[in-house]
C-alpha cells in the first residue's frame, strides 16, 4: 500500500497537482482556507507516513505522538520553522522539509513596499484623502523620511536581507549595516554591508529591517533596550516573526516619539486582535502576514513542499531539507 499523508490545509494548485500526479501517496487534505481544528488534526495524523503542514500548525511532541511511529517526513510550506519542535522531530528521526529561496523575491518586494508605506505614511495619506482631511496642499503635511542618503540596518543577514538591500540600493541608500550572531562576509559583500554590533545597528540605522529567524536567541530581541537607542527618525520594519519584538516596548517607543514609525507584517499573536493598542497608532502599519503572498510564490512554495515530502518518503535527499 502507498504511504499515507495528511495535508493540513488546502494548498495552492501546483503542489496539489504534484501530489495527485505522483501516484506515490494516498493523501487526505483539510480542504479549507482556515486551519484544521487541533482535535481533528490529532485524529487525522494517526498512522501517517508523512505530513504536509503550514505555519499555523504547532508540530510538537503531542502531535508527533498522535501520529505514531510510522511518521518519517514532515514538510512545512514555509521558510520559518519556529512552529516545529525540532528537538522532538530529531529525537524521532523524522526528516523535515521547508521552503527557503522560492519566497525570497516576494518577501523582499513586500518588505520594500511596507517600508515605503510606513516611511512615507501612505496608509494615513489615503485615509486623509478619502475622509475629508485633504483641505489643501500644505508644506509639511504628511511629511515622512526618505531613503536617499540614509543608513539601512539589517538584523539577521540571510538571503532575504540581501534581497531587500539589493532592492533598496537604487533608492540611493548611503550605507548598509548589519548584525548577526557572526559576520556573514559572503552575503555582506554582495551588498557592501558593514558588520556592526546590535548597539551600533540601533544607533546608526535610519531604517531597520528585521530579517532573522525566531529562535530562543532572537526572541524579544527588539525591546526597549534596542528602541531607546534608535534615532527619532528611525523606521522599524519586521517581516520575520512577531516573537522577535516586545510589542509593549514597541508601542511605548512609537507612541512617545522615540522612533518615527513601524511596519509590521508579523505580530504576536496572529491574528492581532482588532482591539490591540498598536492599531490605534497612525505611525504603525500592520499587515496580516502576507510577505510571501504572491500567486507565483505561494504556488512555488506548495510545489517545493510537495516535492520535499515525496523525496523524503522515497528516502531520497529532499530538494530543501532542514538540517536537524
Ligand atoms: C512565512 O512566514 C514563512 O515562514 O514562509
Ligand atoms: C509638487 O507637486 C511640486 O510641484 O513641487
Amino acid at each position: 500500500t502507498l504511504p499515507k499523508v495528511y495535508v493540513t490545509r488546502k494548498v495552492p494548485p501546483d503542489g496539489l497537482d504534484i501530489l495527485r500526479k505522483s501516484g506515490q501517496v494516498q493523501f487526505e487534505m483539510w480542504d479549507s482556507d482556515d486551519p484544521v481544528p487541533r482535535v481533528e488534526l490529532l485524529k487525522k495524523v494517526k498512522g501517517c507516513d508523512g505530513i504536509l503542514c503550514v505555519l499555523t500548525e504547532k508540530i510538537d511532541a503531542q502531535l508527533l505522538d498522535a501520529a505514531g511511529p510510522n511518521l518519517k517526513v514532515l514538510s512545512t510550506m514555509s521558510v520559518g520553522f519556529d512552529h516545529l519542535s525540532l528537538d522532538e522531530l530529531k529525537k524521532r528521526g523524522i526528516r523535515v522539509g521547508y521552503t527557503p529561496e522560492v519566497l525570497t523575491d516576494a518577501v523582499a518586494e513586500l518588505t520594500v513596499a511596507l517600508l515605503l508605506a510606513t516611511s512615507r505614511r501612505l496608509i494615513e495619506a489615503t485615509h486623509e484623502a478619502k475622509t475629508g482631511g485633504w483641505g489643501t496642499w500644505r508644506t509639511l503635511w504628511l511629511c515622512g523620511h526618505e531613503l536617499a542618503n540614509s543608513t539601512v540596518g539589517i538584523l539577521g543577514l540571510g538571503r532575504i536581507g540581501v534581497a531587500i538591500a539589493e532592492r533598496l540600493k537604487p533608492f540611493k541608500v548611503k550605507k548598509f549595516i548589519y548584525t548577526d550572531v557572526e559576520p556573514r562576509p559572503e552575503l555582506a559583500k554582495m551588498i557592501e554591508a558593514e558588520y556592526v554590533s546590535l548597539d551600533e545597528l540601533a544607533k546608526e540605522s535610519d531604517f531597520l529591517a528585521i530579517c532573522c529567524a525566531l529562535t530562543p536567541e532572537t526572541h524579544g530581541i527588539c525591546n526597549w533596550n534596542l528602541f531607546s537607542k534608535m534615532k527619532k527618525n528611525a523606521i522599524f520594519i519586521n517581516t520575520s516573526r512577531g516573537g522577535v519584538v516586545n510589542q509593549e516596548d514597541l508601542y511605548e517607543a512609537l507612541s512617545t516619539g522615540v522612533i518615527a514609525g513601524a511596519g509590521l507584517d508579523v505580530t504576536t499573536p496572529e491574528p492581532l486582535p482588532t482591539h490591540h493598542p498598536l492599531y490605534t497608532l497612525k505611525n504603525c502599519v500592520i499587515l496580516p502576514h502576507v510577505a510571501s503572498a504572491s500567486y507565483t510564490t505561494r504556488n512555488s512554495m506548495s510545489a517545493l513542499a510537495a516535492n520535499n515530502l515525496l523525496a523524503g518518503l522515497r528516502g531520497e535527499p529532499m530538494p530543501k531539507e532542514l538540517k536537524l
